[in-house]
C-alpha cells in the first residue's frame, strides 16, 4: 500500500464487479467526455462532511444516510426527489430532538446507479442474459439489447446526477428545509400512523420546544439557520472509469478528490485489501464508507483501516455494518474490541436492511420490518455493553408509498408486496416505515444519551 496513488493506478489491481463492455473505444470516449464535464461536489463541501462526521465518532452527532437502492432513469422527477427528501427531514427531526445533537444528514442520492450482484449472469426460462448492474450500465429489461452495458448511460447518470443535486439543493437552502414545515409534515405523519400514541408524546414535546422558541423570538423568520440545511450525497463507488473521470485535484489543498459525490462507500463484495476499489479509495480525501459483512474478519478490518485511514482521521472512515439481525451479535463485538483495542477513530453505523433480505412466498425479495429494527436495536445494545457510540444508521428507503418491505404499523403482507413493488433492485421501506425507524431509534439515542448524563450528573452531586 505505499506505492504512489494516482487516480487511474486501481487499473493495475485485480477488480470483482466489472460489467463487460463490448465496445472499449466508446467507453474511453465517455470516460474522456465525463473527464471534461464539471464537478458535481467541491472539495469544501467533502471536508465540511468529513468535519462533521468527525463529530460524529467522537459521540457528538448522529449520522443518517439513506435513500434508494439503485436510483434509476425512470423514476426521476421532482415529485420523487421532494417526496424523499422531505421524508428525510422529518426523521432527521425526530432523531436530533432525541439525541440532543446534530444529525449529519447523506442521502444515497444524486449518483447511486450501480450495483453490485450476486452473479454475472441471470437466466430465465433457458435464456442467460448478463445481470443488471444498475442504469449506468444497461437497462432492466430482459433482452440481449437492453443488458448489454452502453457506456453512453454513463453520460446520462450523470446529467441526471446534476439535475437531482440541483434540486436538493434549492430544497435544503431555499426554504423549503425550514425547520417548522419538517416538524408540520412529522405531525401528520404521527396523527394518521396505527402507533400514533406511541409517537405523539415525542411530537408534543418537540412542538412545546418549538413554541417555546417562537415565544423568546427564535423562529426561521429570524434566523435562517432555521430556514437551512447541509445535505450531503453519497454512493457506492463501484464503477471506478465513472469514478476515476470525476476524481479532480482540488486547488485549495492540491489534494484528490472525488467530485461524484460527497461520500463514497466500499461494497461488501468489493473490499478485497489488495484489489481494485480499495486502491481507488485509499487515494481521494473525501469521508468513505466501508460496508462491513460477517465475512469480514477483526484482523481483516485493521487492515483496511490502515490502508484507507492511516492517519487516523476522525471523520474519514465510517463503517456501515450489515449483518443481518441473526448474526449481529457475533460479528460486531469482535470488529469494535479490535478497532478499540488499536485506539482507531471510526463512524460506526447500522445499515439494517441488507443482511435481512429473505425472499417471501409469493416470490418477491423483501425485509420484514420486525428484523430490520431487531438489528438496529442490537447495534445499539451492543454499542451501549462495549462502551462505544452507535453512530448512525444506513437504510433503504423511498418517500413513495411503496409496499416491498413487510411489517410496520400498517403490518403489510406477504400478499400486499405485489401492490406497489417499483424497486430496481433491493426492497425499500416505505415513508411511513422509515419514519417508524426514526422514532423508534430515537428512544435508542436517548436512552444512550442518558446513559452517558448520568454517570456525569453523579459526578456531579
Ligand atoms: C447496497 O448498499 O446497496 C449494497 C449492495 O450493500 P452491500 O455492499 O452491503 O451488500
Ligand atoms: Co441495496
Amino acid at each position: 500500500m505505499t506505492e504512489r496513488w494516482t487516480p487511474d493506478s486501481w487499473r493495475n489491481k485485480p477488480i470483482q464487479q466489472v460489467p463487460a463492455y463490448p465496445d472499449l473505444e466508446a467507453l474511453e470516449s465517455v470516460e474522456q467526455q465525463l473527464a471534461g464535464f464539471p464537478p458535481l461536489v467541491f472539495a469544501g463541501e467533502a471536508r465540511k462532511l468529513k468535519r462533521t462526521l468527525g463529530k460524529v465518532a467522537k459521540g457528538e452527532a448522529f449520522l443518517l444516510q439513506g435513500g434508494d437502492c439503485a436510483e434509476s432513469f425512470a423514476e426521476h422527477s421532482a415529485d420523487n426527489i421532494r417526496d424523499f427528501f422531505r421524508l428525510f427531514l422529518q426523521m432527521a427531526v425526530v432523531l436530533t430532538y432525541a439525541g440532543g445533537s446534530p444529525v449529519v444528514k447523506v442521502g444515497r442520492a444524486a449518483g447511486q446507479f450501480a450495483k453490485p450482484r450476486s452473479a454475472p449472469t441471470e437466466t430465465i426460462d433457458g435464456v442467460e442474459l448478463p445481470s443488471y448492474r444498475g442504469d449506468i450500465i444497461s437497462d432492466i429489461a430482459f433482452t440481449p439489447e437492453a443488458r448489454t452495458p452502453d457506456p453512453r448511460r454513463q453520460l446520462m447518470a450523470y446529467r441526471q446526477s446534476a439535475a437531482t443535486l440541483n434540486l436538493i439543493r434549492a430544497f435544503a437552502t431555499g426554504g423549503y428545509a425550514n425547520l417548522e414545515n419538517a416538524h408540520r409534515w412529522m405531525l401528520g405523519f404521527v396523527k394518521d400512523s396505527p402507533q400514533s400514541s406511541r409517537y405523539s408524546e415525542l411530537a408534543e414535546r418537540i412542538t412545546e420546544s418549538l413554541n417555546f422558541m417562537r415565544a423568546i423570538g427564535i423562529d426561521p423568520e429570524t434566523h435562517p439557520e432555521m430556514r437551512s440545511t447541509d445535505f450531503y450525497t453519497s454512493h457506492e463507488a463501484l464503477l471506478l472509469g465513472y469514478e476515476e473521470a470525476m476524481t479532480r485535484v482540488d486547488s485549495t489543498t492540491g489534494d484528490w478528490y472525488a467530485t461524484s459525490g460527497h461520500m463514497l462507500w466500499i461494497g461488501d463484495r468489493t473490499r478485497q485489501l489488495d484489489h481494485a476499489h480499495v486502491e481507488y479509495m485509499r487515494g481521494i480525501r473525501n469521508p468513505i464508507g466501508l460496508k462491513c459483512g460477517p465475512s469480514l474478519s477483526a484482523d481483516g478490518l485493521l487492515k483496511l483501516i490502515d490502508a484507507l485511514n492511516p492517519e487516523d482521521e476522525a471523520g474519514r472512515l465510517t463503517l456501515i455494518c450489515r449483518f443481518g439481525a441473526d448474526k449481529v451479535g457475533d460479528h460486531l463485538p469482535g470488529l469494535i474490541r479490535a478497532v478499540q483495542r488499536e485506539g482507531r477513530t471510526v463512524v460506526w453505523s447500522c445499515d439494517p436492511m441488507h443482511g435481512n433480505t429473505i425472499k417471501a412466498a409469493s416470490g418477491y425479495k423483501t425485509r420484514p420490518f420486525e428484523r430490520v429494527m431487531g438489528e438496529v436495536q442490537d447495534f445499539f445494545a451492543i454499542h451501549q455493553a462495549e462502551g462505544t457510540h452507535a453512530g448512525g444508521i444506513h437504510l433503504e428507503m423511498t418517500g413513495k408509498n411503496v409496499t416491498e418491505c413487510t411489517g410496520g404499523a400498517r403490518a403489510l403482507t406477504d400478499a400486499d408486496l405485489r401492490d406497489r413493488y417499483h424497486t430496481y433492485c433491493d426492497p425499500r421501506l416505505n415513508a411511513e416505515q422509515a419514519l417508524e425507524i426514526a422514532f423508534l431509534t430515537s428512544e435508542l439515542i436517548k436512552r444512550e444519551r442518558q446513559s452517558r448524563e448520568r454517570p456525569a450528573a453523579l459526578a456531579a452531586e
